[in-house]
Order: structure tokens, then C-alpha cells, then sequence
């Protein structure tokens, strides 16, 4: 008997990449990532071993998130989360820019670094930068062992497991669970939220895993439409407030790993320029889960669709027959607090990427000239 057997392979634990095995470990990921930081009650967050005190908390006057790539993007996502329940002021930079723009420092200052690695040497010489100028800084990474750890003054581990593709996928949604923990948080010592608040954002988060679940056992309508854009070079993804944050996730990951050249802009952005882009047939991608902005959304995609675009919007059940009047297709995604919702719609959008990389015939989980930690500046 021969079997056909290779370390490799079974690592991958019968799926094709490590990319599609990951995207799958998603629901197990945010279920890590939140265990034994909520208690029994499930109306407190709880951070054990944090060094950060509920006094140094409330002292805090801005917040600096510093990342880069993927980890840029969470940072996006989670800052809006702190500054829309903990109401401080969040700033955003991509740590290869941080040191440069002279940022104001000081001992008020909490900087997030986020990090799948917790080695790329652009996050690691923001954090020494920070700390040199007295900053508190905390570390979200997913390698508690790393140098961006060792640095920091406190560390959450994101506990998402070993991420090998390229293209990071469950590091980042454990990120965005990490920091809606984390916000929460804040939010406890500072007093911003009720305890009942607290309770219904928890309760809440405690149904995403099982909301991923279903969205992947449903996959075909992606798998198809990836077929549709895989022949395409150019497309636009679109989006208002967190629905834009998560674009730029999607413009990202379908760049890294299809090649298809992509861009994500904000929704309202696009007839200051790039309007004039817009062609016959141009896939454009439209978030549409942020029912605060829905309406000037649907606006945004009317002006594209006009300009002969082929519009696919990712919306919640109830809003798809009203959106299918100015898109060409749309996708639903499960419902959960607007707050949240990056961490369920940015899975089809990985998905996609997955799938239209294996239509072009890519090497999925090491797209060519990446590498997965970067460690020269
Ligand atoms: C590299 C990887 C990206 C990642 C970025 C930041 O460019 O290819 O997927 O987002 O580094 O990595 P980090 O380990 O700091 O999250």
C-alpha cells in the first residue's frame, strides 16, 4: 500500500490552502480570542495580568492605533470602536509613516500597536518610538513571544493559532474581536457604557462564531461571483464609515493574492476623481451594512451604476430587494450590531479573494513578491 502522504498536507488539515483552512477556523478564532476575558455574568470584560489600571485609564487622553497591512486595517475598525464607547480621540497610522510626522506624545498617550507577527520592524520601531516619549503602549498581536510583546507594556493575545498564508485572514478578525473586548473595556473604567450596554455588546459578540459558521457553509454565490470578477484587472470596492474600513480590507486581500488591481474608497469620495474611472462593465464592490448611511450609500451607487459599472453590494437580508433596484447583484450578510458587523462582512469579501486567486491560477498562500513578516523598514 502507498499513501500519499506529506507533512505539508496534513497540516492543512483536508483543505486545499492554508488560507481556506484558516478562513474556517475564523468561528473557533473569536471564540479563543473572547474566552476568559468576559465573565460569568457576561456583563463585565474582564483582561486579567493587564498592567493598565482603571485610574491610568481614565487619564488617558488619546490613543494613537499604529499597524501596518492587514493589521492596519483592524486597527481601523477597532479605534472606531473605542472612540464611538469610550469617547477619546483615536488617531490612525501606518507605522512606516508614525515616527516621521513628529506625533505628539505624551504620558496621556495610549498607543495600540497591532501585529499578526509581532515582528514587522516598521510596527517595532513606532512602539520604541512611543515609548521613548512616554507612552503607555499596548500590543495586540498573535505571537505572545514576539519582540513587539517583549516591548510593550501590556500585551492581548489574539490567540487566533499559527496563521502560515500570506494573505492574513482569522489574525485579523481576531484582532477586531480583541479590540471590541478591549474598547468595552475602557469603556467599563471610564464609565461611557452601562453595565447593561456592556451586557447587550457582549451578548452580541458571543453569537458571532456561529454567524461565520453559517456564512460559510453558504459560499457558493461568492465562489461564483469570484469566477465573474476573475477576468477582470480593475475593480472598486466602496463603502461609508466601518463599511469603508472594511473595504479597504477587501481591496487588500484581493490585490495580495488575485493580482487584480483594486481600490477602496469611501463611498462619497468617489465624485471628487475617481469617478472618472468608472467605465462600462467595471466591477464595483459596495458595502452596505451600515444602515446610518445606507441611504446616502445607495446614492453613492447609483452614480456608479449610471456610469455603466456592474455593481455587487454585501447588505443584511432585509435591505437586499430594496438594494436590488440599483445593484446587479447583492449578498446578505447576518445581522448583529452595526459596531460589529466588520467581523462578519469582511469574511465574504475573504472569500472572494480565495476564490478568484484559485480561478487565476495563483499560488494562494504565497502570492508572489509578500512575504508574511516583514522585517526590514
Ligand atoms: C506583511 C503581511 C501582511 C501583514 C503585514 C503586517 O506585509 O504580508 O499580511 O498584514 O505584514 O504584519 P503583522 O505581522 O505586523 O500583522
Amino acid at each position: 500500500i502507498s499513501v500519499d502522504w506529506d507533512a505539508v498536507t496534513a497540516e492543512k488539515g483536508g483543505y486545499d490552502h492554508f488560507m481556506l483552512k484558516e478562513i474556517h477556523e475564523q468561528p473557533n478564532a473569536y471564540r479563543n480570542t473572547m474566552l476568559g476575558r468576559i465573565d460569568e455574568s457576561g456583563r463585565k470584560v474582564v483582561f486579567p495580568g493587564l498592567n493598565l489600571s482603571d485610574e491610568k485609564i481614565r487619564s488617558i487622553n488619546s490613543i494613537h492605533v499604529i499597524a501596518c497591512g492587514t493589521a492596519y486595517h483592524a486597527g481601523l475598525v477597532g479605534g472606531a470602536a473605542i472612540e464611538r464607547l469610550v469617547r477619546i480621540p483615536v488617531s490612525f497610522d501606518v507605522a512606516s509613516e508614525y515616527r516621521y510626522r513628529s506625533p505628539l506624545i505624551t504620558p496621556e498617550t495610549l498607543v495600540i500597536v497591532v501585529s499578526q507577527s509581532g515582528e514587522t520592524a516598521d510596527t517595532l520601531a513606532a512602539l520604541r518610538e512611543a515609548h521613548a516619549n512616554g507612552a503607555h503602549v499596548l500590543a495586540i498581536t498573535n505571537v505572545v513571544g514576539s519582540s513587539i510583546a517583549r516591548d510593550a507594556d501590556d500585551v492581548i493575545a489574539t490567540l487566533a493559532g499559527p496563521e502560515i498564508a500570506v494573505a492574513s485572514t482569522k489574525a485579523y478578525t481576531s484582532q477586531l474581536i480583541a479590540f471590541y473586548l478591549f474598547a468595552l473595556y475602557m469603556a467599563q473604567a471610564r464609565g461611557t457604557q452601562t453595565e447593561e450596554e456592556v451586557a447587550h455588546i457582549v451578548a452580541a459578540m458571543q453569537a458571532l462564531p456561529e454567524q461565520v459558521e453559517s456564512m460559510l457553509e453558504n459560499s457558493d454565490a461568492i465562489k461564483a461571483y469570484a469566477e465573474q470578477i476573475s477576468t477582470h484587472e480593475h475593480l472598486f470596492f466602496i463603502g461609508r464609515g466601518l463599511d469603508y474600513a472594511v473595504a479597504q480590507e477587501g481591496s487588500l486581500k484581493l490585490k495580495e493574492i488575485s493580482y487584480i488591481h483594486s481600490e477602496a474608497y469611501a463611498a462619497g469620495e468617489l465624485k471628487h476623481g475617481t469617478l472618472a474611472l468608472i467605465e462600462e462593465g467595471i466591477p464595483v464592490i459596495a458595502l452596505a451594512t451600515q444602515e446610518s448611511v445606507l441611504e446616502k450609500t445607495v446614492s453613492n451607487i447609483k452614480e456608479v451604476k449610471a456610469r455603466g459599472a456592474d455593481v455587487m453590494a454585501i447588505t443584511h437580508e432585509e435591505h437586499v430587494a430594496g438594494l436590488l433596484k440599483s445593484v446587479d447583484q447583492a449578498f446578505a450578510i447576518p445581522k448583529t450590531l452595526p459596531l460589529l458587523t466588520p467581523a462578519l462582512s469582511v469574511v465574504p469579501l475573504q472569500l472572494l479573494a480565495y476564490y478568484a486567486s484559485l480561478a487565476r491560477g495563483n499560488d494562494v498562500d504565497k502570492p508572489r513578491n509578500l512575504a508574511k513578516s516583514v522585517t526590514v523598514e
